[in-house]
């Protein structure tokens, strides 16, 4: 959803009607694997203790652990065996209806390329790593599971009503940026934040942001930046609580209503907010006055 990314109009050559693409597990080089592997290492380190329970369980259920970059057909058949998600390639970013296709039937869209070795901690388009180590774990959960193919048929539904804005939001602040509350303490479970070294003990640790408890109406109304650490950080109670929110509410009066309130901005606290952490926005401040002019 980065604006300066090429979406292409049609499937480009060699890709199906439906913009899938081969993976060609075989053409990855040595190196690249190893990428993963120094990847995989570090995150799989540092996760313990941060990342959310149903991350873990499906790290582990689904494999990952194994070396070198996973092979879309082999996690499939796993994937396929707990909750019916298959991950298919594509080249980058395809158009929405079509994204929004694949996972209104639980496929899940992947990047087939992995960043350079001299580019751990950077990227602009998701990779191999960022969508299969950041989002595919969580597919082995059955509520988050449901949880997405909803939110396929969703997009669907909100490109109709002229709500994609409202409705990228949703995804942004729980599937890649999200926080739950369990029972041992704050945990992370966004694909953004588990696939990232820094910002996996930034949402956490870092006393800049705000954590707010999730509320779905909040959110949809609240940018997000794409450029850096978020400013803001959102709390589901539980899994079983997001898919009630989301599943068993009809949308279309809620676009309706904040359509015509102002969006919020990124480190904005509003009235009714239940706040876990007021941020003080240090890091935030601090890059700002580095630089001389936001990015
Ligand atoms: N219930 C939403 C609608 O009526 C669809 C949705 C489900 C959106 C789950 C996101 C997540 O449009
Ligand atoms: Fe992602």
């Amino acid at each position: 959803m980065n604006e300066e990314t090429h979406v292409h109009e049609h499937p480009p050559e060699g890709a199906s009607s439906d913009w899938t693409i081969p993976q060609n597990w075989d053409a990855y080089s040595d190196e690249e694997h190893r990428v993963w592997d120094t990847l995989f290492e570090r995150q799989a380190k540092l996760l313990p203790g941060r990342a959310s329970e149903a991350y873990l369980r499906g790290l582990d259920v689904l494999k990952l652990s194994k070396p070198g970059i996973p092979d879309f057909e082999e996690l499939s058949e796993r994937l396929m065996k707990l909750t019916g998600w298959q991950v298919v390639a594509v080249p980058g970013l395809v158009p929405d209806d079509v994204f929004f296709d694949h996972m209104a039937n639980r496929r899940f869209v992947a990047g087939n390329f992995i960043r350079r070795a001299d580019q751990l901690d950077y990227l602009q388009e998701p990779d191999v790593f960022h969508d299969v180590f950041g989002h595919v774990p969580m597919l082995a959960d059955p509520r988050f599971a449901d949880y997405l193919e909803a939110y396929g048929r969703g997009g669907l539904r909100a490109l109709e009503l002229g709500a994609l804005k409202q409705l990228a939001r949703l995804y942004w602040y729980t599937v890649e940026f999200g926080l739950i509350e369990e029972e041992e303490g704050l945990r992370i479970y966004g694909s953004g934040i588990v696939s990232s070294y820094s910002e996996s003990q930034f949402a956490l640790e870092d006393p800049s942001p705000n954590r707010i408890r999730f509320d779905l109406k909040r959110v949809m109304r609240t940018d997000y930046r794409i450029d850096d650490f978020q400013q803001n950080y959102f709390v589901i109670p539980s899994f079983d609580e997001l898919l009630r929110v989301t599943v068993e509410s009809d949308f279309a009066p809620l676009y309706a209503e904040i359509l015509d309130q102002p969006d919020i901005a990124v480190a904005e606290l509003v009235p009714g907010d239940d706040i876990i952490t007021n941020g003080t926005q240090a890091y935030a401040k601090a890059k700002a006055a580095q630089m001389p002019e936001t990015a």
